[in-house]
């Protein structure tokens, strides 16, 4: 069996539609913080058991039987994420998984300016010492939609943000595929491994490819980083959002997410999608 957590949410719901295809639904189990919210897998034949990340009794009942656990990592800033996903995967160790997977992401560093990439390199270091077989899924940025980094190009033909550097974005639902591809292969994958798109581009790279879209020029305009944050807190974006946003853009500048890694092609059997394609279907053009 194949226990997976944060399958209310996009990424690992979709990972589980993909088990689906592939596996009878008696072979998959979701441990969810509202069961409610998994009810429509439960209608399909999945086992659907009640488990967060705050409740290790729960979380060893929701995993029991497991041969391998997907733990979707968290991001609420306010929790101690680390502590969490050590609750997690403890539970999971106890319940007898055999393997441990985890969605972390590209760029994993114990330092930095991007904060989610010392939870995530705290997280490897807890499977690493957990004693089953471990596999992180170093994932590349999503980008579920594109707009909150392009801004409204659309209506005034600029991309203004800070100073930017290359990233990879990866679609989500490649992600998804190719995990669950991982998690019905041969073949078992130990330790971190990186999954990203074949292009790494920058907001440069984007204005050019929304002026082949729009059939217009659309001008990339560099903002100071301050003057960046006030504009978003004046268009109504937390500041804490904000602020957060700009430790991607500064971690991108320093190029710690400017890696190349065949691995998500070779998994998926295909190219990638770009982000030429997915601007296209967010954007309608
Ligand atoms: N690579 C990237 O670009 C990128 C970008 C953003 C985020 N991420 C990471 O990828 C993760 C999944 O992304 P997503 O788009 O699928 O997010 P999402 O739609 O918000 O889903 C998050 C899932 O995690 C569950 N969850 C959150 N905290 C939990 C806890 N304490 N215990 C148990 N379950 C918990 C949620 O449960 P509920 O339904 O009960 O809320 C939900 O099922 C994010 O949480 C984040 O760590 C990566």
């Amino acid at each position: 069996m194949i226990v997976v957590t944060g399958a209310t949410g996009a990424l690992n719901g979709a990972t589980v539609e993909h088990l689906l295809e592939r596996l009878p639904a008696d072979r998959i189990g979701i441990s969810a913080r509202d069961t409610a919210k998994a009810q429509h897998f439960a209608d399909r034949g999945v086992r659907v058991r009640q488990g967060s990340y705050e409740d290790p009794d729960a979380l060893r009942d929701s995993f029991a039987g497991a041969d391998q656990v997907l733990l979707v990592s968290g991001n609420d800033p306010s929790a101690d994420m680390v502590a969490l996903h050590r609750n997690a995967i403890e539970a999971a160790v106890a319940a007898g998984a055999r393997r441990i997977l985890y969605t972390s992401q590209q760029g994993v560093a114990t330092d930095g300016p991007y904060p989610p990439a010392a939870i995530h390199a705290a997280t490897e270091e807890i499977l690493a010492d957990s004693g089953v077989g471990w596999t992180s899924l170093r994932y590349g940025f999503f980008g579920h939609s594109f707009a909150p980094l392009l801004g409204p190009w659309q209506e005034t033909g600029v991309i203004a943000a800070p100073a930017d550097g290359p990233v990879p974005w990866t679609a989500p639902a490649d992600l998804s595929e190719a995990t669950a591809v991982l998690l019905t292969g041969e073949r078992s994958y130990d330790g971190a491994i990186t999954l990203i798109a074949g292009e790494a581009v920058t907001l440069d790279d984007f204005a050019a490819i929304a002026s082949g879209l729009s059939g217009r020029t659309i001008e990339r305009v560099v903002m100071d980083d301050e003057e960046w944050v006030a504009d978003q807190t004046a268009g109504g974006v937390p500041e804490p959002t904000a602020r957060f946003m700009l430790t991607m853009f500064r971690a991108t500048r320093a190029g710690h997410f400017a890696q190349h890694d065949p691995l998500l092609a070779e998994l998926l059997g295909r190219e990638p999608r770009g982000v030429a394609d997915r601007l296209a279907e967010q954007t309608g053009y």
